[in-house]
């Protein structure tokens, strides 16, 4: 009996090593599927990328590689050992879908299966991601097969710019750890009331006065304390075409944000005849929602937006453009004999009625173009502000096919939207902003963020079509401060948006962070300790 026991004992012993030598790596995001196989494969300054179809991600791995570990690996048409495979395969599109992926690691190389390159470079981030270093044997990964693909489509980090400019160097470097985390949009908030950051031809005024303010409120919302500097920046359209070059290099689509018809003031002081007042006004240095707003019944002011909205369909492939729409205070088109007179020639009855009619007329434009317009869910005309009346809100019917991005109110809201029809992402702004603090929003609390509110009915849940997290830029004036709130949350955000909820263990993500502290620091990333 006793010799039993222990004979059992040994035996479930002998499982656990056995288990534990072959427990797959965690990674960030996990993976729908890992499973630990045996062997290893050395890696080596001789192992060849063999990059198939896939041109553009072997240079990406071959550059990666030397970057990260210093081994400068040959690029070959073929290889019998020590190789890494890409290999595209379409038909795995009917199972992977366009981003899915296979990582089959042996001892004699790596091989990365998917439907489009895409999922080839996310089997690349993975791969990365399992690479181990010791002394006696160098640069290795344990034997695993991974089978992968995302849960949702839409998996967004937001740079608000208007508030604070950072620039080129900056955004690329947002990028990078974007694609290392298999995050495919980059929402970029390029004009807000303190600042226009995007270049417009036929517009000069808008980058040249509107992308300047004089100084800048610091510390907090109701501080009176302004720093007394001026603060400039705004991307010429070369870099922006750089920029969007840098993107796709990495899967990753930029959405432009070009906000309307609130969140204007910058774009007023350029052309005072934008707005209602018609008197000139400065680049506000307060933070805070403000009363300038576009007059949008005014058929010039119609005209400008649309040739703004031109040129960024020309710079930007992306099919998305997203209008804003936030934080609209009604006041001037309250007091404007003009906007009055149109609203009543209209049939509008209320300033909210008269915000959609409009919504949807730019709609209307982008439609016409091959465009989709996105917008934040004040374009469903519920009321969510408080300075705003209880009447002011909206039965207009939202232009079908929008996009709706929920940020705010009840989560009854996105019942709302799905049940009429819209898409929508959901950056819902207690789970997802980044401008709140590690009290208001903790790691973990970030990590349990569910893009499908619970409760939402199943037939609905292909209309969330993911989530976004945002980093607005009021209080973050330099790159430091910016990515000491994004980081590590970003990571949970990616993980919201890509793994299953079985497969997500705020414990182990946790554990699996330690290789990004390492990757972070070593790409001095300023992370939240
Ligand atoms: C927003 O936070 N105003 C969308």
């Amino acid at each position: 009996m006793l010799r039993f026991q222990s004979m059992v004992i040994s035996s479930c012993l002998l499982l656990a090593v056995t288990a534990k030598k072959l427990q797959a790596q965690r990674l960030i995001p996990q993976p729908t599927q890992v499973t630990a196989t045996t062997g290893v494969f050395k890696l080596s300054g001789t192992t060849a990328i063999v990059g198939g179809n896939s041109a553009g991600e072997a240079k990406y791995l071959q550059e990666a590689f030397n970057n990260r570990i210093h081994l400068k690996l040959p690029l070959q048409p073929a290889a019998q050992n020590n190789y890494i495979r890409l290999s595209l395969n379409a038909k795995l599109d009917s199972t992977l879908g366009k981003e899915g992926y296979l990582l089959k690691v042996t001892p004699a190389g790596a091989t990365i299966t998917a439907a489009s390159n895409a999922g080839i470079f996310y089997g690349i981030q993975s791969l990365q991601q399992l690479i181990r270093y010791n002394e006696t044997n160098g640069f290795t990964i344990s034997g695993v097969e991974v089978k992968d693909k995302p849960r949702f489509g839409w998996r967004s980090f937001m740079l608000d710019e208007g508030r604070h400019f950072k620039g080129a160097a900056a955004v690329k470097k947002l990028l990078d750890e974007m694609a290392a985390l298999k995050m495919n949009t980059f929402h970029w908030h390029l004009t807000d009331d303190q600042g226009w950051r995007i270049e417009i031809k036929k517009y000069p005024l808008l980058t040249k006065v509107g992308g300047h303010r004089d100084s800048t409120q610091t510390g907090s919302w109701n501080s009176t304390v302004y720093d007394g500097k001026p603060h400039d920046g705004f991307y010429t359209q070369d870099q922006i075409r750089d920029i969007i070059a840098y993107a796709t290099a990495r899967h990753i689509t930029i959405i432009p944000e070009i906000e309307m018809p609130g969140h204007s003031a910058a774009a007023i002081a350029s052309y005072p005849w934008l707005g209602t007042q018609h008197t000139p006004i400065k680049v506000p240095g307060k933070f805070g929602v403000h009363y300038d707003v576009y007059n949008v019944a005014d058929p010039k002011v119609v005209t400008f937006l649309h040739d703004v909205l031109d040129e960024v369909m020309q710079l930007f492939p992306s099919k998305v453009i997203h209008i804003g729409g936030d934080e609209v205070k009604y006041d001037q088109w309250k007091a404007d004999a003009g906007v009055q007179a149109y609203m009543k020639a209209n049939q509008l009855a209320t300033p909210a009625d008269l915000q959609i009619y409009f919504t949807n007329a730019i709609s209307a434009y982008l439609a016409g173009k091959q465009r989709r317009m996105m917008g934040w869910n004040e374009i469903m005309g519920a009321k969510l502000h408080e300075y705003n009346d209880n009447k002011d809100v909206s039965t207009t019917q939202l232009a079908p096919g929008t996009i709706v991005h929920f940020w705010k109110g009840e989560l009854k809201l996105i019942n709302d939207a799905v049940s009429k029809g819209y898409d929508v992402v959901n950056s819902y702004h207690a789970a997802t902003y980044l401008d709140y603090n590690y009290e208001q929003i903790p790691l973990e609390k970030a990590y349990a963020f569910d893009p499908i509110p619970a409760g939402l009915d199943a037939k609905y849940h292909s209309k969330i079509l993911g989530t976004g997290c945002q980093m607005w830029g009021e209080w973050i004036p330099d790159e430091m401060s910016m990515e000491e709130k994004v980081y590590p949350r970003l990571a949970a955000y990616a993980e919201d948006g890509w793994t299953l909820p079985a497969n997500k263990n705020y414990r182990e993500f946790e554990k699996a962070l330690a290789n990004f502290y390492a990757r972070w620091s070593e790409n001095s990333i300023f992370y939240h300790r």
